[in-house]
């Protein structure tokens, strides 16, 4: 398979590693701010970003698909938060997603995580269906927001 998994790295994030995940981040959010390096650059202070790059032999490599994990420190202990989570169209249904997320889990025991959070919408079939098949365990819990005024960079 031409895929390979890895976390993004300041040192190697490129004009064309952007360029190929504004588009997936449309893909997640259509009302999805422009991604910019420095955005990334921010995530990456607080957590990893994980992207699959696909090579086919016959082209250059693309970002086909992307996942973050956000570090969560309370007084209780670190946890971890699961965002971000898209593969693009033209490369679902080929175990992307389940990869992906399993990459989260693998890194959030090694920073000795407790657990890994994340919510999803209920219209998000696919989505509920993967994380509810790898072991996610929907909690009985109320979410709430409070919106600030402050938009979106
Ligand atoms: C959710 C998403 C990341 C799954 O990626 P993917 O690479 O297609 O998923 P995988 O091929 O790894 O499949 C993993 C599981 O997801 C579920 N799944 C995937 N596509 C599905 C579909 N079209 N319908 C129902 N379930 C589906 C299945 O349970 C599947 O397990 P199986 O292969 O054993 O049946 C992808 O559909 C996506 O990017 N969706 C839009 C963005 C989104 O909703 N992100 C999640 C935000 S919380």
């Amino acid at each position: 398979m031409p895929y390979f998994l890895q976390a993004l790295k300041s040192f190697i994030l490129s004009d064309a590693d952007i360029a190929d995940m504004r588009p997936l981040l449309s893909q997640l959010d259509p009302q999805a701010p422009k991604l910019t390096k420095d955005r990334i650059k921010q995530v990456m202070e607080h957590g990893r970003v994980v992207i699959i790059r696909h090579h086919p032999l016959d082209g250059n490599a693309h970002i086909v698909a992307m996942a973050t994990l956000v570090f969560k420190e309370q007084l209780m202990g670190r946890f971890g938060l699961i965002e971000d989570v898209v593969v693009d169209e033209k490369h679902r249904q080929k175990g992307l997603g389940r990869w992906l997320t399993q990459a989260l889990i693998a890194r959030a025991e090694i920073f000795g995580m407790t657990h890994l959070d994340l919510t999803s919408r209920p219209h998000r079939t696919a989505a509920n269906n993967m994380y509810e098949k790898m072991g996610f365990l929907r909690r009985d819990t109320n979410v709430y927001r409070f919106v600030l005024k402050n938009k979106r960079p």
